[in-house]
């Protein structure tokens, strides 16, 4: 049992609503169409937007391919604004050989075509300004593939015009590499090329070439590319491993630590190849030569910083770098306990002046959210996906959804080493077992392969969970995860308090996260029970705080003077200040 603060969570018994009520409460069903955002400034659509990221290889699959495609997005714009999604970031669907499907760009101003053409993406652009969706794209900024034309040429000589696009270096007097930096994805970081007798430098595959982007020729061509998809419409870009974009020039090496990565590799802090000074000012210079000439485009980092003070760095001293760096340090939380998750955004909040925050925590790089934590006893999977639903959608900051976490899609992990597709898989099996699991397609429906498509084998299996777990059953069910995200999503995007403040209360208490939003003379209470017993918090007849609204509720009641809150409960609701 909890021993709640009167100050903080009380509400007058006067208010009490009997629990048919609260259940009805819940029931709402979310509307059909949803309103628009009351948008502060049209360029500033962002901060009441709520971000999709859609693997395009993973969505749904037109041509019945067994790979999804761009056609498979058109197809299910209408699913998507009817979630309330301002923007969907697709990530990278540029002419590329797949080393790490897709993040290995081949030519950045085309579109593989396996996923489509270029005319697909206008039309994308197109359809989806006609919803009132926007589409960001992925722009991978720190290395190409290793078949770009580029690096092509870079190769083929050492005195070749692009040789200075990457980064070469002469091999160790012993003709081993310059330095001991680490690829994060297995052995040296280093790879010798045999016939110009020089290793290059690639923090990932040695598939994926550095840039160098001390040489000017390379950022005129980078932002060239940038430029080129926000002519044809396209509202700015998620960047990729904005982090590892420069390294030091004198190759100073990393400082090794006991025991050895998933790969076999003494582990290493990077901290001379990765977020050097020059990445900030890089970026700054993006924002102002490309992005700022298109009124309301943005830049969204992937940017894993180790607290909110690095993460504002990337605000730019003048909020004159990224709009939204992703404060991705909630998807790294060993679990979810309400102490660390109200220090972290805590921590963003207070850090954050003059910037804008950005919640993610789901991606095609991490394990899915809905299963990466221990379930208590009594919950489930579903109620896990409802309560990190309803932290991602009641913070202040802009959320980024993942597809499938609406549907509480679950990992399917491969079970064996031939069934791996993604080569961080194969090479680090059984320790790293990839990204398969989080990749797997999204479940439209009960039908043969979820709905992805009606023909060839997707390209990774379907979650086993999908004839029950798929957006025609879940529409259907008022008591869904998705129905649950689509009243949080509602409430977002349409109760005043949610475009307000954020401010935690009970700020001692270890089980649950408890949270008031506040403007426009509302406020809206937020209670997530994190733990693994019940808690109750207690209301106080004294005080002047009444419950108006429940507005959304898991495996909540408020019964006897208390909120009582099962393990993974929610309660949130309208309160009087
Ligand atoms: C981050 C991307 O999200 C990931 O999928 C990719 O493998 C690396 N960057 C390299 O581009
Ligand atoms: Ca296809």
């Amino acid at each position: 049992m909890r021993v709640g603060r009167a100050a903080l969570l009380s509400v007058a018994v006067a208010a009490f609503l009997p629990v048919a009520a609260q259940a009805q409460a819940m029931l709402q069903p979310p509307p059909k169409a949803m309103p628009a955002n009351p948008t502060v400034d049209q360029n500033d659509w962002y901060k009441t937007g709520i971000i999709y990221e859609v693997y395009p290889r993973s969505f749904a699959d037109s041509n019945n391919d067994g790979i999804g495609d761009i056609q498979g997005i058109v197809k299910h714009l209408d699913y998507v604004q009817s979630l309330g999604i301002d923007a969907i970031w697709m990530t990278p669907m540029f002419p590329s050989p797949q080393a790490d499907f897709g993040y290995d760009v081949a030519d950045y101003d085309n579109v593989d075509p396996q996923f489509g053409t270029v005319a697909d993406v206008d039309q994308l652009v197109a359809q989806g300004k006609g919803r009132g969706v926007k589409v960001l794209l992925d722009f991978v900024v720190n290395h190409t593939s290793d078949q770009h034309p580029w690096f092509q040429q870079s190769k083929s000589s050492r005195t070749n015009p692009y040789r200075d696009f990457y980064i070469w270096r002469d091999p160790k007097a012993d003709g081993s590499p310059p330095n001991n930096w680490a690829s994060i994805f297995g052995g040296s970081a280093w790879t010798l090329d045999p016939k110009t007798k020089q290793y290059y430098y690639h923090f990932f595959y040695p598939q994926q070439p550095d840039l160098n982007w001390r040489n000017p020729k390379v950022e005129k061509a980078m932002f060239d590319a940038a430029e080129w998809w926000l002519k044809r419409g396209v509202y700015g870009y998620r960047l990729d491993a904005v982090d590892t974009m420069f390294e030091r020039t004198d190759l100073k090496d990393n400082t090794v630590y006991p025991g050895v990565d998933a790969f076999g590799v003494p582990n290493q802090d990077h901290v001379n190849n990765s977020k050097q000074p020059e990445v900030h000012t890089e970026l700054q210079r993006l924002r102002q030569m490309v992005i700022d000439k298109y009124p309301g485009r943005i830049l969204v980092g992937e940017t894993w910083t180790s607290d909110a003070s690095e993460l504002v760095q990337y605000y730019g001293p003048r909020n004159n770098e990224l709009q939204l760096p992703m404060f991705l340090n909630l998807i790294s939380l060993p679990a979810l306990t309400a102490p660390d998750l109200r220090q972290r955004i805590t921590g963003v909040e207070t850090n954050s002046v003059g910037g804008w925050p950005s919640f993610a925590l789901s991606n095609h790089d991490s394990r899915r959210a809905a299963s990466r934590y221990p379930l208590p006893a009594g919950a489930s999977t579903d109620d896990w996906a409802k309560i990190t639903g309803a932290l991602l959608l009641t913070l202040r900051g802009t959320p980024v959804l993942y597809y499938g976490e609406e549907l509480g899609m679950v990992n399917n992990d491969p079970q064996r080493i031939e069934d791996v597709q993604d080569v961080i898989g194969k090479k680090g099996w059984p320790k790293e077992k990839g990204r398969d699991g989080e990749r797997t397609p999204m479940q439209w429906d009960a039908s043969t392969n979820a709905g992805f498509n009606t023909g060839a084998k997707p390209w990774l299996p379907v979650a086993p969970d999908y004839k029950t777990r798929n957006v025609a059953a879940e529409s259907a069910d008022p008591h869904s995860v998705l129905n649950f995200y689509r009243t949080l999503i509602a409430l977002r995007r349409t109760h005043p308090a949610m475009s307000g403040d954020w401010k935690a209360v009970d700020t001692d208490d270890k089980q649950v996260l408890a949270y008031q939003r506040s403007g426009g003379g509302k406020t809206v209470l937020v209670l997530l029970n994190l733990d693994s017993k019940p808690a109750d918090v207690p209301i106080e007849k004294t005080d002047t705080m009444e419950i108006v609204r429940p507005l959304a509720i898991n495996r909540a009641l408020l019964i006897s003077g208390s909120i009582h809150l099962d393990p993974l409960g929610v309660y949130v609701a309208e309160i009087t200040r």
